[in-house]
């Protein structure tokens, strides 16, 4: 067994913890706070199909230096995870690179919804972790952007008891817009307004009213979309929020440092929207973050507008920057814990686990690309000194010491 002395808890006590382990070690925490380990309910690792972007053996490297003990990993691969057999191949090619790799990540599956296979949901209710609806195209080719599909798979859902998570963006409105469009990569933002996310929640949440669906929004990004989630919650509706760090710590000012780099869906917002998301943190409007680490490699980012990939890659800088953020008493740890572990258990009605997290919130550290652990490299965040870092995480009693 692994004994962890003297370390500190969020709520200010100090304990000594045992955890089941096949090996015998003690460790000197008095340094550390003992957290739950992270599950990071939104991750893109790019199996199947675009390996030259992400696999799990980096992937879930990249996650542990993060502190990420559990992943719940989307369905935009190729060939999309769409039906029964798409879901188990790609669980069993995960599982072999998981070995190869030697880290037990703990994953969760979502199952993305395409208009031809909706006959393949009922079979797949009790493997996976809820359904995926793109409203607006993103990376891949899912997309429901028909009214009569949307509302049979809110209806479905229902009736099979599976949560639907949206990406909430309005695939009508974004084509409209991109047609009088400049070409930079700024010019995303303006595409990819707040409204056209607005509109999406607005049609998803009309119709967890209509069927009493459980809906979960991913990568909410606006003051707009928060004022729809808001009202939501007040009429007790099973609607659930998750934002990203890189909506929580960058703004549309960022395109000419990061260029290409910046792009993402839905895009970077202005100062005032991610204030928005800091009140929300707040009073609870947000339930949950998620890193939505979507790797692109550095060749593709570079592309000019139009070509270039949406997404930027996020597991190992999600603690760093929370843990940063409350050094300068933006929020605190309690609220850390419950929205990348607490609000997701709850929401997502996990088991519990027995993977622990040890960190040192005194670590400084700057992120430097060539440190990752990603497949692609790059960070938006690199060059920033940040002050805490994951030290040790324990994940079915393996230990992983990552200073
Ligand atoms: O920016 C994004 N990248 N948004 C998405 O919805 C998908 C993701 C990806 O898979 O690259
Ligand atoms: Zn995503």
């Amino acid at each position: 067994m692994i004994e962890i002395k003297g370390v500190n808890t969020i709520d200010g006590t100090v304990i000594d913890v045992i955890v089941e382990s096949m090996h015998n070690k003690i460790l000197q925490a008095g340094h550390l706070h003992l957290f739950p380990c992270l599950i990071d309910p939104h991750v893109h690792f790019r199996v199947p199909g675009q390996e030259h972007k992400e696999d799990w053996k980096t992937a879930s490297k990249a996650a542990i230096y993060g502190g990420i003990g559990t992943v719940f990993d989307m369905p935009n691969n190729q060939p999309p995870c769409t039906t029964h057999q798409a879901l188990k191949d790609k669980k069993q090619k995960i599982a072999h690179e998981l070995r190869e790799a030697g880290i037990p990540l703990h994953r969760y599956f979502y199952f993305g919804v395409d208009r031809n296979t909706l006959d393949e949901i009922p079979k797949v209710k009790g493997e996976v972790i809820g359904l995926k609806v793109f409203m607006g195209s993103s990376t891949g080719s899912l997309l429901i952007d028909d009214d009569e599909t949307l509302d049979r798979v809110f209806s479905l859902a229902k009736d099979l008891d599976l949560i639907v998570a949206v990406h909430a963006e309005d695939e009508k409105m974004i084509q409209e817009r991109k047609k009088s469009a400049a070409s930079s990569y700024s010019s995303h933002s303006v595409v990819r307004s707040p409204e056209v996310a607005a509109a999406a929640i607005k049609k998803a949440i009309a119709l967890v009213r209509k069927y009493k669906t459980r809906l979960y929004i991913l990568h909410v990004s606006s003051d707009a979309e928060l004022n729809l989630i808001r009202a939501a919650k007040r009429e007790g509706l099973p609607v659930y929020a998750e934002c990203c760090p890189h909506h929580l710590f960058l703004n549309d000012q960022v395109y000419e440092k990061l260029q290409g780099k910046a792009v993402v869906n839905p895009p970077l917002r202005s100062e005032k929207d991610r204030q928005a998301l800091w009140d929300a943190i707040d009073d609870e409007t947000i339930d949950t973050i998620g890193s939505d680490h979507a790797p692109h490699t550095i060749e593709e980012k570079r592309k000019p507008y139009g070509s270039c990939p949406s997404g930027m890659p996020g597991v190992e800088t999600l603690l760093p920057l929370l843990i940063n953020a409350y050094h300068m008493g933006k929020i605190s740890l309690q609220r850390i814990a419950s929205l990348t572990s607490g609000r997701v258990k709850e929401i997502f009605r996990l088991p519990p686990d027995k993977n622990v997290l040890l960190v040192d919130l005194e670590r400084v550290k700057k992120v430097d690309d060539s440190h990752l652990k990603t497949k692609v490299k790059w960070s938006p965040f690199a060059g920033e000194t940040l002050k805490g870092w994951p030290a040790y995480v324990i994940l079915n009693g393996e230990i992983w010491n990552l200073s």
